[in-house]
């Protein structure tokens, strides 16, 4: 079934809120998941939406005084929007309460009441609200909600409702699941469904009193459907189930249901796959479960107002680094599966994304691709020479090409993420070890074109390794490259090899992508900074007694914006780093005393203002060309000076 549509969904989600990082790293890992199987050249659809037919709405509605439906049409706009500029690449958007999800839910109604699954009974029972779900007195835990992560209170419903007989599911559940062990994932919560099923199922109540709002009963105006079954019958809906024979031929069943395990045992690993049993459809191929998010340690919950809004983080990351709002939102995308396996609960803190950001993404590939495409505009006028690519660095992608498939179709994101980074990580030392700016100074031209072609190489592939994650960041990647194919137009098997780079590529200039999030400072600080009363720190001796210069003795200094290539530390000698820095006009030595403050891997790409006609002095042995101008940190630290925007390597200062 070599063309089979790979259809993968979300939840669909209710439209009480705006959406927040746990919904957000639902659909981003639908979206990845969707994005590489396009890159492997499959058909795709995936399917995200809203939930809109949940008592909660009619409420919220009737003390606001408008229509349900004109709730939710503005309401919904917000997953749209949020969609929109995360960079999620679904075809296709359900609401529950449009026509063609109306039809099927009430055609799949009376099917199934006619064909005796569906029957009329009296429930009595415990109705949760905010979690729309029914409960059993015995289940309830000190007379609230059992569900952990809800704990609220219940209401006590007793009404004539439809039943659907779930019960009689329970024997063909376990034989299927027990037939088909990669169906519920990951594992450990596989057997919490099988002890659920295990523990016997109920009939379930499918219908409440009208409301006011949602599908009614067929024939039963008194009733509407439960929410519940009427938005698990929407992933049907989207393969064109009772609407579009061949298109549910190519696309049903679903190849993954992705969701947070609030919704798994009960919902879509039970009542679900025994719906389509009912209705004799073939069961979804994986159904897979996430954890849940905690932001600092907390539970997100709308009273602690702690819901972190991807939007807003990622302008705010904007703002503070100078990058780009695409690409914060995208490094907000990397950042969710950098540390926690999915799969996980995982705790959200903004400054465990603020360090992510500035070591992985400023620092290891930012600066990659920056330091890269600077070196080849100054040694190949940014022209890509030919070249076969190193033996060494086709040995050091190897891991990441074969490796990561198999991880982002595992949902093992953190690994895919590992593999891709400690190929940078590889092509960050070659630049170390073989030092272009030495072989430019030696002439070594074929030992040059060879390292900066196996560089640029390289990062096409870190590109395209990238792009699910950030599609956004990966195209900016691409168009600094200069390459002349379209990104959207790779496809993994032919162009997932190192070598594939065509010689002549002219690269853009290049720009910095992460900018650095530089750390607010220190409250404290900033108080005593702006105490009137606090009094000027007298200046000290040296500055109080330094003479007048005339203009024309400032005008001899020759002060430069350069760049740092490379950093180390001077062998015994715990103040003193050696800078190798990029003038502008050449690549030069300086030592700087700034080693308690810096670590040498965090300079590397950085701009900075030299002071380029300074005599030339011996420190430690090593000739110092310059020297580097920093500011006298409050505590004594030095504080490097850099350009307030970004300006080219070589400007001047004046
Ligand atoms: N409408 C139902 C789903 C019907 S699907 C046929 C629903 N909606 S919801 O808005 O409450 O969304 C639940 C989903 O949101 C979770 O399964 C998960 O995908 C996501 N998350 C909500 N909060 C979350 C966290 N704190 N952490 C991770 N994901 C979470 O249930």
């Amino acid at each position: 079934m070599a063309d089979k549509v790979y259809y993968i969904t979300t939840p669909i989600y209710y439209v009480n809120d705006a959406p927040h990082i746990g919904h957000f790293s639902t659909t981003v890992a639908a979206d990845v998941l969707a994005r590489f199987q396009r890159l492997r050249g499959r058909q795709v659809l995936f399917a995200t939406g809203t939930d809109e037919h949940a008592p909660k709405v009619a409420e919220a509605t009737r003390q606001r005084g408008l229509e349900p439906q004109a709730f939710v049409d503005e309401i919904v706009q917000a997953y749209l929007r949020t969609w929109e500029e995360t960079h999620v690449s679904y075809d296709d958007f359900i609401r529950t309460s449009e026509p063609r999800h109306r039809e099927v839910v009430s055609r799949v109604f009376q099917r199934l009441r006619d064909q005796g699954d569906i029957y009329k009974g009296v429930y009595e029972g415990w109705y949760c609200v905010p979690d729309e779900t029914f409960w059993q007195e015995s289940e309830l835990i000190e007379g609230r909600c059992p569900n952990p992560e809800c704990r609220r209170p219940v209401q006590k419903v007793q009404e004539e409702n439809w039943f659907f007989r779930l019960s009689s599911y329970q024997d063909r559940l376990l034989e299927y699941y027990e037939a088909h062990p990669d169906v519920l994932q990951p594992e450990f919560r596989r057997n919490e469904v099988l002890s659920f099923i295990r523990g016997g199922l109920r009939d379930a109540s499918i219908t409440r009193s009208a409301y006011g709002w949602g599908i009614p009963v067929p024939d039963d105006p008194s009733k509407v459907i439960y929410v519940w079954f009427d938005a698990l019958l929407n992933y049907i809906t989207v393969a064109g189930y009772l609407s579009d024979e061949e298109k549910f031929r190519d696309v049903w069943p679903a190849d993954l249901h992705l969701m947070a395990k609030d919704i798994f045992v009960r919902f879509h690993a039970t009542m679900w796959p025994a719906i389509l049993m009912a209705l004799d459809l073939p069961l979804p191929r994986r159904i897979f479960a996430h954890g849940f998010w905690t932001v600092d340690g907390e539970k997100i919950s709308k009273s602690k107002g702690n819901a972190i809004n991807p939007r807003k983080l990622a302008a705010d990351v904007a703002e503070r680094s100078g990058s780009r709002y695409d690409v914060a939102i995208d490094a907000l995308r990397f950042f969710i599966f950098r540390e926690v396996p999915f799969g996980l609960d995982g705790d959200f803190s903004t400054s465990s994304f603020v360090q992510r950001f500035n070591a992985d993404l400023a620092n290891d590939l930012g600066n990659l691709v920056n330091r890269s495409i600077t070196m080849l505009q100054r040694y190949f006028e940014g022209v890509v020479p030919a070249a076969e690519v190193d033996p060494a660095i086709v040995a050091a992608a190897e891991p990441m090409l074969q490796g990561l498939p198999e991880a982002i179709e595992g949902l093992r994101f953190n690994v895919a993420l590992d593999l891709i980074w400690g190929f940078i990580g590889a092509l960050n030392k070659y630049i170390d070890e073989r030092a272009p700016w030495k072989l430019a100074k030696e002439a070594q031209q074929d030992a040059l074109a060879q390292v900066m072609y196996s560089l640029i190489d390289g990062i096409r592939l870190v590109a395209l390794a990238v792009s699910p994650f950030m599609p956004e960041a990966a195209k900016e990647i691409w168009r600094q490259l200069g390459m002349a194919a379209p990104m959207e137009a790779q496809r993994w098997e032919t162009a997932m090899r190192p070598g594939l780079l065509p010689a002549a590529t002219a690269t853009a200039s290049p720009e910095p992508i992460f900018r650095r999030i530089e750390e607010k400072s220190a409250p404290a600080k900033e108080k005593k900074m702006a105490e009137p009363a606090a009094p000027a720190p007298a200046p000290s001796p040296a500055e109080a007694e330094k003479p007048t210069v005339t203009f024309d003795e400032f005008k001899r200094l020759d002060l430069r914006v350069a760049q740092i290539e490379a950093a180390e530390r001077i062998p015994k000698a715990d103040k003193l780093l050696k800078l190798t820095v990029n003038t502008g006009k050449d690549t030069r030595t300086v030592v700087a005393g700034i080693a308690q403050w810096y670590e040498p891997e965090s300079l590397v790409g950085r701009k900075i203002i030299l002071i380029c006609n300074l005599a030339p002095a011996k420190i430690r042995g090593v000739e110092s060309q310059g020297m580097l101008l920093a500011a006298d940190g409050p505590d004594g630290s030095a504080v490097l000076l850099q350009p307030e925007k970004d300006v080219p390597v070589g400007s001047s200062i004046r």
